[in-house]
């Protein structure tokens, strides 16, 4: 959909009015490696890319937000002062969860807003179409009320939303890579301090492939939230060894030293996070010296972690990244995302495109019965102003 288009939808839905409207952009996001460490305090490396939401906003005279999205039939209008969640709400708690953020800041409207939403990240897809729905909310708000909130604290609050209005206990990842993507950079984050830097993507003749398992993913959130009090359950047991508050604070060597002692589930639990914070900081060393097939293995030991030790990737991204990486010319490959369903990332050379969409979509099909879809990702720039 053009801009011209979703201007010309607003005003048939909701009219005109002396109040301007404007229109928001944020990202999805793939994560390069660093899974299931944010909420353990631990680096990740996402980036954003093309595909986000479109939020088109205009002031509303009365105490209402309206809420209509392109794709979703249901409309939903709340009460500025009745904002708790509610299950009939259905994606408008995103929106809800969003604005009360703002008015726990005290940062209480009196008008109201019109909102409708366009989005193109493929749903459950593991690539954060939630984020930035929500970050092209707070990104709004905070621009036409002139708040100044900076984008890092826009990203937090969202996080928040996320954990109040939808149940999701997600760490920073998602919210901070919407909001703060750079063009051909992924993020360099540090979850515990929020320092960060932007690492370059220069993949020479190679490209990122997300793979869309298409795969059922029931049970996601519940599944996501017990990953998260098992790393709590595992900081436990590691605290009878070692003074520790989260997963990211002991090293890899440290932890082989008292890993037999640690309940089988919550050795392996732990033993990804902790290698996969090491991965994390081995694959930014190999992509600043330019080490692409280093990069590669690294992304492979991520995927492997994550299927034994994590279990979070099912037999969906197991068939895709198996088959990818027995494809020539592909480097690299592992799920991207919280998992259980979700998408993949593939490195492939330029000259192998062709052949590693062909092969994935058959043998894919063959082995689930079910369509992949492959794209060729975009690393684009984080929340900003369209019009
Ligand atoms: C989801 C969460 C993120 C992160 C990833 C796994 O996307 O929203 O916070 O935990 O899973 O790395």
């Amino acid at each position: 959909m053009t801009i011209q288009e979703l201007q010309t939808l607003f005003i048939s839905k909701y009219g005109h009015s002396h109040e301007p409207l404007h229109i928001y952009f944020s990202p999805g996001r793939i994560n390069l490696i660093g899974e299931h460490t944010d909420y353990n305090g631990g680096y990740v490396l996402p980036a954003a890319i093309s595909y986000g939401t479109y939020c088109c906003i205009r002031k509303n005279s009365i105490p209402y937000i309206e809420c209509l999205s392109v794709q979703i039939p249901q409309h939903y209008t709340i009460l500025l002062n009745d904002i708790s969640k509610k299950n009939n709400l259905g994606w408008a708690n995103y929106i809800i969860g969003v604005y009360a953020q703002f008015v726990k800041k005290q940062l209480q409207s009196h008008n109201g807003y019109q909102i409708l939403i366009y989005g193109n990240v493929p749903q459950g897809a593991g690539l954060s179409s939630s984020a930035s729905l929500e970050m092209s909310v707070a990104y709004a708000i905070n621009d036409i009320e002139q708040y100044n909130i900076p984008v890092i604290e826009l990203a937090s609050m969202c996080q928040q939303a996320e954990h109040e209005y939808a149940g999701v206990h997600c760490g920073i990842m998602d919210q901070f890579a919407s909001g703060m993507g750079k063009k051909d950079s992924a993020i360099y984050l540090n979850c515990k301090t929020l320092d960060f830097s932007y690492v370059p993507i220069v993949l020479d003749e190679y490209n990122i492939i997300i793979t869309n398992s298409n795969s059922p993913h029931a049970l996601e959130s519940s599944k996501y939230n017990e990953r998260v009090n098992e790393c709590k359950q595992a900081v436990k047991y590691i605290q009878q060894y070692y003074t520790i508050s989260q997963l990211s604070e002991i090293s890899v060597n440290k932890f082989k030293t008292i890993e037999e002692k640690i309940p089988e589930l919550y050795r392996k639990r732990a033993r990804h996070v902790i290698t996969e914070i090491d991965r994390t900081q081995k694959a930014v060393e190999a992509l600043n010296a330019g080490k692409i097939s280093l990069f590669g293995n690294i992304m492979n030991e991520s995927h492997n972690s994550l299927q034994h030790d994590y279990e979070v990737t099912g037999m969906y991204l197991d068939t895709i990244t198996s088959v990818a990486q027995s494809i020539d010319g592909c480097i690299g490959s592992r799920m991207t995302g919280g998992g259980f369903g979700g998408s993949t990332i593939s490195i492939v050379h330029n000259s192998s495109i062709q052949n590693f969409i062909t092969i994935i979509s058959t043998e894919y099909h063959k082995i689930t019965g079910i369509e992949a879809n492959c794209y060729i990702a975009q690393i684009s720039n984080g929340t900003h102003k369209i019009i």
